[in-house]
């Protein structure tokens, strides 16, 4: 593997996409991918939100978040099963959904990737923003948001289900006539240029950050994909936001401020005490300690900011 990761840093993180055999450091199933799912549909149900969980797509429709109630999962199915499930309760619509931090729902995803990012990370160090796992699938054509770009994030895609086509274009390629993805959304009509990923399981394609893409296939099938994102653009603001956010967040003794507050600008004395308190902590070398720790965790989990066991079953 450390020949794989060699080669990799040295031809194409940061340079070009590509399509890896044999690469099974996350061999998660279609059950597996399954699984995490109805936990995370279960938490869904119980908040009766999919903000922070999923995100939900319908075919031909325009809101962007339906009504997750359609999307339950019946007991006794399984992923391929419940594809076809859905896309007939919806009259034969195709639909996506991408699970958010789906190492959340399945720990079984957590060790393998953490081993997975470690030997590239210990070469190009640990992306300063973020790194992340996601899951997509349903029975969607393309992309349900289009061509697009994730700005910083270069992204590693596993399928586990059925077949996956990625068009990838490089990151100055749409500049002459940026609208142009708006006024013509189907992929194929921006072949020329494109480079066409195909991967099935047991393959990983990979795509640098910046990089214009798109999933896309002309064949209706349905298919799964877990992916890893890895975010590695931040600024030490971001990273100060985030380190006095920890610290506020650990400060307790929240008091609610008066719902409506006064008109001369005077500044209720709820938040004068919060501002008091974390002056203090700033003063007293508090705010510095957690902070170093906080830097110190986020090193220890390679980077990913959301862990397996921050979620209550
Ligand atoms: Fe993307």
């Amino acid at each position: 593997m450390d020949q794989f990761w060699e080669t990799f840093v040295e031809k194409y993180w940061d340079k070009v996409p590509g399509v890896f055999e044999d690469v099974s450091a996350i061999d998660l199933s279609e059950d597996d991918i399954f699984e995490g799912f109805r936990r995370c549909f279960a938490k869904i149900v119980k908040s009766e939100s999919v903000a922070g969980l999923a995100s939900l797509y319908i075919e031909r429709s325009t809101a962007l978040q339906p009504d997750f109630t359609s999307f339950i999962p019946p007991d006794s199915c399984n992923l391929r099963e419940y594809i076809a499930l859905v896309t007939e309760r919806l009259n034969g619509r195709r639909f996506g959904i991408n699970i958010h931090q789906f190492h959340r729902h399945q720990p079984k995803a957590w060790g393998p990737m953490l081993e997975f990012v470690r030997p590239l990370f210990g070469r190009i160090g640990i992306p300063s923003d973020r790194v992340e796992s996601a899951v997509f699938f349903g029975n969607y054509r393309t992309t349900p948001f289009g061509i697009h770009r994730d700005i910083g994030n270069s992204v590693f895609t596993f399928p586990v289900l059925g077949k996956k086509r990625f068009l990838a274009w490089p990151p100055g390629h749409f500049e002459q006539n940026p609208l142009s993805i708006y006024f013509h959304p189907q992929p194929s009509d921006h072949a020329e240029g494109s480079l066409v990923l195909d991967g099935a399981k047991g393959n990983m394609i990979f795509w640098p950050r910046n990089w214009m893409h798109v999933a896309h296939d002309d064949v209706d099938a349905p298919h799964a994909a877990f992916s890893v994102g890895t975010w590695s653009e931040a600024t030490s603001n971001n990273r100060l936001l985030e380190l006095a956010r920890h610290s506020i967040e650990k400060m307790g003794n929240d008091t609610r401020l008066p719902a409506g507050v006064a008109m001369d600008g005077r500044v209720p004395d709820e938040l004068l005490g919060a501002i008091a308190a974390f002056e203090k902590r700033v003063q007293d070398g508090t705010f510095r300690a957690e902070a170093l720790e906080s830097w110190k965790a986020r090193i220890d989990n390679l980077g990913f900011t959301v862990l397996p066991a921050e979620v209550a079953e």
